[in-house]
């Protein structure tokens, strides 16, 4: 790139449910980590949109917000060179939410596939107007600091495809102020639940979160599901889809190992023990370093805040300068001035 070429704006985000497990960094922040070399990035906090399925739960968004953090930290997302954004503490996210939802036809979140699912498997009483509406704070959340590139998992990619429809809409109308963002899908390898389970969630149980200590990945991690059918140690097992194997080769750095392990394997010739304490050390061996970051951060909690208070000043000016180009752009809040 060119000296004199701005680096292009990536916003992505999570929602503060609950601290962060491996998935969430095979599937993002190892990404992540990388891309915020290359580009401006945006990493934000959505507490508006985790009241989507937990306004009743506060608590547990007050704390994961600075889970996050931390997590964030640990993994080595650099707040320096990088803004972490607390979506409420930027309050032109809800601004031009609610201002893009006038030039957005129902039928683009009635078709929402994703919002779909989301909302059959929510409980009547839990399906509020916010939830219906999430889509579209998130498309604000892309929109506030124009980004151009949105790594996200497959499932959020008809939010960026609504995105550019809102985007586009919004410049053909008033005039361009916003670039069309594209989702920018990286080469992740699929990680199930160490209960064999493609959902990965903390209630269920089935992660190894990037906070535990060695007994408790120990712990997981011989308790882990492997091939069912493999009731003695040599009797052929299954390699394809076996999450024993999916975590080694993820976290594994040992390759020959990892294939004599495989071959092994097939051949009903070592046990789950074997495979599984090897895997204890290598998540082990991973996450040493992350755990001592994560630590360091807990015993100086003013560097989280300041991570924080950083990421938000720096969004804060640029949410300001889009929302002068909005409201210009719609001659909304300026009618004082040719009155006079
Ligand atoms: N919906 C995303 C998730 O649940 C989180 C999110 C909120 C997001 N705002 C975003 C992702 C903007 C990308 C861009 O994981």
């Amino acid at each position: 790139m060119a000296a004199n070429e701005q680096k292009k704006r990536i916003l992505t985000g999570i929602r503060p449910t609950g601290a962060l497990h491996l998935g969430h960094y095979v599937g993002a922040l190892h990404n992540w980590v990388d891309l915020q070399n290359q580009y401006e990035c945006y990493f934000l906090i959505a507490d508006y949109q985790a009241l989507g399925d937990h306004f009743h739960d506060i608590d547990l968004i007050r704390d994961s917000v600075l889970q996050v953090t931390l997590d964030w930290l640990a993994v080595g997302l650099d707040p320096e060179n990088s803004s972490f954004v607390v979506q409420s503490y930027v309050p032109e996210f809800a601004e031009l939410t609610m201002l893009l939802s006038f030039i957005t036809p129902l039928g683009m979140l009635e078709r929402n596939p994703t919002l779909k699912g989301e909302l059959d498997a929510l409980e009547v009483e839990r399906r509020t107007v916010g939830f219906f509406n999430y889509p579209m704070s998130q498309v604000a959340d892309i929109l506030i600091p124009r980004a151009h590139l949105v790594p996200v998992g497959d499932d959020q990619s008809p939010h960026v495809e609504m995105t550019r429809e809102v985007a586009r809409k919004f410049n053909r109308m008033f005039g361009e102020v916003f670039p069309e963002a594209e989702t920018l899908i990286g080469k992740v390898p699929r990680l199930s639940g160490t209960d064999g389970q493609g959902k990965m969630s903390k209630s269920k149980g089935n992660v190894i979160m990037l906070g535990d200590d060695e007994q408790t990945v120990t712990k997981k991690v011989r308790g882990m599901f492997t091939d069912p059918n493999r009731i003695r140690a040599d009797i052929p097992g299954k390699v394809e889809g076996n999450p024993l194997f999916q975590y080694h080769d993820a976290f594994n750095p040992d390759t020959a190992q990892v294939e004599d392990f495989k071959t092994r394997y097939r051949e009903g010739n070592i046990g789950d023990v074997e495979v599984k304490m090897a895997l204890a050390e290598a998540i082990n061996n991973f996450l040493d370093p992350i755990r001592e970051k994560r630590h360091y951060y807990e015993e100086n909690m003013n560097l989280v805040e300041d991570a924080l208070m950083a990421g938000v000043a720096r969004t804060r000016v640029i949410a300001a300068e889009t929302m002068k180009m909005v409201r210009d752009a719609m001659r909304i809040s300026s009618y004082t001035k040719n009155w006079k």
